[in-house]
């Protein structure tokens, strides 16, 4: 009996530790407030765009700069969408040529825009 009351309080304190541990967790990194509910093309994508991309693909400089992909209008992008590589680009899989060249990489929020908006088909909205 009283190593079942011992067992009993080790399976207390070490469940209730964990709890506070989780709890610690959760404060400390809060679940992230990425917004991918409404993905524009105007709005969101061509904000990445004119952040990231559009200073070597932008429409002045994209031969000079951007190895001849101009990202400054939509046809424009369309190509590299639908074949994939945009995607692979800036998510720096391996085998791919990583995005933005010689920067850092996009936040995951950023590639998760892009990516809602490729995967809903990649409306000119
Ligand atoms: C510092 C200049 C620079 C920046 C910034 C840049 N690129 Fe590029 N990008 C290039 C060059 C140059 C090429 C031509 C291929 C090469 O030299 O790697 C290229 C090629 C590409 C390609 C085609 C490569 C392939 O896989 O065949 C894609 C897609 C691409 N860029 C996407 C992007 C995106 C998206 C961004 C922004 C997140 C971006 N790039 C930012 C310079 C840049």
């Amino acid at each position: 009996m009283k190593k079942m009351l011992l067992l009993l309080t080790v399976i207390i304190i070490t469940v209730s530790w964990y709890g506070c541990q989780y709890k610690k967790d959760a404060e400390a990194y809060p679940v992230s407030t990425c917004d991918t509910s409404n993905i524009r093309y105007s709005v969101e994508i061509r904000a990445i765009l004119q952040t990231n991309c559009l200073v070597c693909h932008g429409a002045a400089v994209y031969n000079s700069f951007g190895g001849g992909y101009n990202y400054d209008t939509y046809t424009g992008i369309l190509p590299n969408v639908m074949n994939g590589k945009l995607l692979n680009d800036i998510m720096q899989v391996p085998g791919s040529d990583p995005m933005p060249k010689g920067a850092a990489k996009l936040s995951d929020c950023d590639i998760a825009k892009f990516r809602t908006w490729i995967r809903n088909g990649y409306p000119n909205n």
